[in-house]
């Protein structure tokens, strides 16, 4: 049995009472639309093509509509001249509960409850901090090196001559190691773990049933994933992770809490408690900047005429900055440099909006009517969903003409980022969000720009770069839909060579 059958049995089974119970309109709520599949609703319809399935609904019901997927009431939010009522609502609609209860039985780790571990929660999320402002600077300061070794081992060689590759795959193994080199440190000996490739194998197995993990599917049910899990959560065991230098502040801030949690509370079993959410971390770091590294260096060696002026603009940054670029030296590109590459900042946000497929969610924390604008609001029920898809946003053709095209310098204007985009007339507060919003929005934004950055800086720098099969554009699959940055539907490959001088 294929694990979406298995999926299906599981929900079917268990809830199709508990959700007939609840189909019922009353006066005030939104539309809900209709389904004969009890529990799963409109769950394969959504999960066969998201931003399909949502326009359809929104031309048959307007701007606001309940769905059923999966056992949740979803009332989505489809005009993007509402996000900021429904981001900035506080109190009746909660941010963390939905990731709260999710997230720690996918990566294997507890409930950090307060009352369990007082304080622990908010420890972490202070954390986050340490990914951004004066902190963002050492760690970008450390992927740079990272990433250029990472290059200089694998990637140059003398010869000079065409070579090619999987361009996922060139990819996926640069960034993973050059994040994890910078995120947890170097090994005791040499500047590489050695285990890098099985760890990457690892992580590539438990990430293709992530869908499924977050969906709540029990990890029994899924083949060798628990042992696999446990694998990637024993790779921080204490005794291996004290032996890493040049660790990021922000994993040894994570410790330290974990630590003295542990001392406190070690009957709740805190033992296993960090080692899982470092790998939680890890997962974080990396599972949604691969497939967006990819997208960004692929659509520029896909647009020549592109990749020819952000390259350009990098070669300026780095002279005005005193540096004449060599194919034969090593580069150092700082973090306000990066801020300077307008064109390829431009580039990166225009894949994001084209690959990009997260869902904002937030829990009804009591029955309350939420109000949409000056002249509307919807009534909601306690446990139901409310949920932005920013996707619908970033293909609508009125905010982004043309939008199924790559356009690299739609989002600059006079030489800036461009900020400002319209619908009906009004100009969003929100017009990109492949990072979600509000105060779950994620935290390691910046460097993941930064490190995506550096990385399309280097292949472009030294590099020339084609692509095997001109005709070829992979599109997405929809398996991720609501979970970030959507994956290609089959590799390309790319042909490179060193550039001279
Ligand atoms: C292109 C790359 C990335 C994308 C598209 C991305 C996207 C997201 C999204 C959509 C969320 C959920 C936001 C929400 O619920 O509203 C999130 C959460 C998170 N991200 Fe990222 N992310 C990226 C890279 C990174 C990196 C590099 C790190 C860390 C170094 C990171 C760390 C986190 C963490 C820790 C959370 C959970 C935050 C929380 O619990 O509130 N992300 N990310």
């Amino acid at each position: 049995m294929c694990v979406c059958c298995v999926y299906i049995c599981v929900c079917v089974c268990v809830c199709t009472f508990s959700t007939s119970l609840l189909s019922y309109r009353r006066p005030g709520e939104p539309p809900l639309v209709s389904s004969w599949v009890p529990f799963i609703g409109k769950a394969l319809e959504f999960r066969k093509d998201a931003h399909k399935f949502l326009e359809e609904q929104r031309r048959k019901y307007g701007d606001v509509f309940t769905v059923l997927i999966a056992g949740k009431y979803m009332t989505f939010i489809m005009d993007p001249l509402l996000y900021p009522n429904i981001i900035k609502h506080g109190r009746q609609l909660d941010f963390h509960k939905f990731t709260q209860e999710v997230v720690p039985s996918t990566f294997g780790y507890p409930p950090v409850l307060d009352e369990v571990y007082p304080g622990l929660w908010d420890q972490i999320r202070r954390s986050f901090q340490l990914l951004q402002g004066d902190n963002l600077s050492p760690l970008t300061e450390s992927m740079m090196g990272n990433l250029m070794l990472v290059f200089r081992q694998d990637h140059f060689d003398q010869d000079g001559g065409w070579k090619t590759n999987s361009m996922y795959e060139f990819c996926s193994s640069a960034m993973f190691e050059a994040t994890f080199l910078t995120i947890y440190g170097k090994p005791e000996t040499g500047s590489r773990h050695v285990e890098m490739e099985k760890l990457r194998e690892d992580f590539v197995k438990f990430d293709n049933v992530f869908p499924l993990l977050i969906a709540q599917i029990p990890i029994w049910l899924l083949g060798q994933t628990k042992a696999i899990r446990e694998k990637l959560i024993s790779y921080f065991l204490p005794q291996q992770m004290s032996r890493w230098s040049n660790m990021s502040q922000f994993i040894r801030r994570r410790s330290e809490l974990f630590n003295q949690q542990g001392q406190l509370k070690d009957v709740h079993k805190l033992s296993s408690h960090p080692l899982a959410h470092h790998f939680a971390i890890l997962w974080a770091s990396v599972s949604n900047t691969i497939p967006a590294t990819f997208w960004a260096a692929y659509y520029l060696v896909k647009h020549p005429e592109a990749l020819q002026v952000v390259r350009q603009q990098i070669l300026d940054v780095l002279r005005d900055g005193g540096v004449e670029f060599s194919p034969n030296r090593y580069t150092m590109l700082s973090r306000d440099q990066l801020d300077k590459l307008v064109f390829l900042e431009s580039s990166i946000n225009e894949s994001l909006r084209l690959s990009s497929s997260s869902m904002n969610i937030r829990v009804a924390q009591e029955d309350f009517a939420l109000r949409l604008d000056a002249k509307r609001s919807v009534d909601v029920r306690k446990g139901d969903i409310i949920a932005l898809y920013p996707q619908s946003m970033h293909l609508d053709p009125e905010i982004y003409e043309d939008p199924q095209t790559f356009h690299f310098s739609r989002f600059v204007q006079d030489s800036r980022g461009k900020t400002d985009f319209y619908k009906n007339g009004q100009k969003l507060k929100y017009y990109l969000m492949p990072f979600g919003s509000g105060s779950t929005i994620c935290p390691g934004r910046f460097f993941a720009m930064n490190e995506i950055k550096q990385f399309v800086c280097l292949l472009l720098l030294y590099f020339d770069l084609q692509l095997e099969d001109e005709h070829k554009h992979p599109s997405l699959v929809s398996n991720r839909a609501g979970l970030g940055i959507l994956q290609p539907s089959t590799d390309v490959v790319l042909r490179y060579r060193r550039r001279a001088q």
